[in-house]
């Protein structure tokens, strides 16, 4: 497997990559098609920019409902790109992904649940649809990384893993980005004419709300989750935190409301202080902040009963909680 050379955010020239990245890109796709799946994250955006530098509208640009996005997703996204001049088709693929959740408990299994629902289902048939051969994907160091160590299969690696795409899927893949780390995508993406709320964006990950429910992700689940996400992320947006989250647990413990026991759900806070996301420190939160947090999740998530805070660093936690 060969080396990735890792391209500093503080030695790159984003103006440059994006010219050499665009050619890269251009030769590589000859006349054909490409597609790529936009998930609004400033990875997955940066490269929507360089693949419509390189191959204009041979470029097709998928947003992909799995239903586990956070609350308006697909319209907000659509938006942005619309008045950036990009096109992007909503595919609904929710049941798809529900189907591949049932009875999957395991975090790991999960993950390859969502790879290859993606992958094999989801793509697959896209790139059948438009003609595509190759498949532009936001891959950057940091998920190879964790996954060639074997902390978390990030849902996006197979050839460091010894996994050929175009054998196991039927379509090659190019990651332009992978030799870069999140600061070095920001700048890109800022060069690349993204606005602020998406160059800025906090990182999420492709399992997206699924890395987020400890046990059997379900539709029900997932709508617990992601009015959490919500309560979080209007709370903490004036913060500086490099990424917060709202996190299921599958066990219940024991509450009380209006003067009965109510055997109920809990929800795990976590607000990250990190640079590049190989480590992390629990942000020093005000507990006045972490008070209106906790109010918030047991009024307005139903059946909420306990809030908690993370104050553990990464290593030895991750950031995301499968
Ligand atoms: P962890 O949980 O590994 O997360 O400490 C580090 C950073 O990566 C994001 N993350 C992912 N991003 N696919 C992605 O694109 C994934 O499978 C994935 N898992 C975690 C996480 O949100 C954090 O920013």
């Amino acid at each position: 497997m060969a080396q990735i050379a890792e391209l500093k955010a503080g030695e790159l020239n984003a103006q440059e990559f994006i010219k050499e990245k665009a050619a890269e890109i251009a030769k590589t796709v000859g006349s054909g098609y490409a597609i790529n799946a936009l998930s609004g994250g400033v990875d997955s955006s940066a490269v929507t920019m360089l693949g419509h530098k390189a191959l204009g509208d041979r470029l097709k640009t998928y947003f992909i409902d799995n239903g586990i996005m956070r609350k308006d997703e697909p319209q907000s996204i659509v938006a942005i790109f619309k008045k950036l001049g990009v096109k992007v088709e909503v595919i609904d693929a929710k049941d798809k992904f529900f189907k591949a959740f049932k009875g999957v408990t395991d975090p790991e299994e999960k993950r390859e649940a969502v790879t290859q629902t993606f992958y094999k289902d989801v793509f697959a048939d896209l790139v059948k649809k438009s003609g595509a051969k190759y498949l532009l994907q936001g891959t950057i160091l940091t998920d190879v990384d964790e996954t060639v160590a074997g902390i978390k299969r990030q849902h996006n690696v197979f050839e460091q893993l010894g996994i050929d795409p175009q054998e196991a899927f039927g379509y090659k893949i190019i990651e332009p980005l992978v030799q870069l780390r999140k600061d070095g995508v920001r700048k890109v993406a800022e060069a690349c004419g993204l606005p602020r709320s998406v160059f800025n964006r906090m990182p999420f990950p492709g399992p997206a709300l699924a890395a987020r429910v400890i046990g059997e992700v379900t539709p029900e689940k997932i709508a617990l989750v992601r009015t959490a996400t919500s309560i979080i992320e209007e709370e903490l947006a004036n913060t500086t935190a490099f990424q917060y989250m709202a996190i299921l647990h599958n066990d219940r413990v024991t509450g009380m409301r209006d003067g009965k026991r109510d055997f109920g759900l809990q929800i795990e806070i976590r607000c990250w202080e990190s640079i590049d996301a190989r480590h992390a420190k629990p942000t020093r939160l005000p507990f006045e902040t972490l008070e209106k947090l906790s109010h918030r999740m047991v009024t307005e998530v139903p059946g909420v009963v306990s809030t908690t805070y993370n104050i553990t660093s990464k290593p030895p936690s991750t950031m995301e909680a499968i």
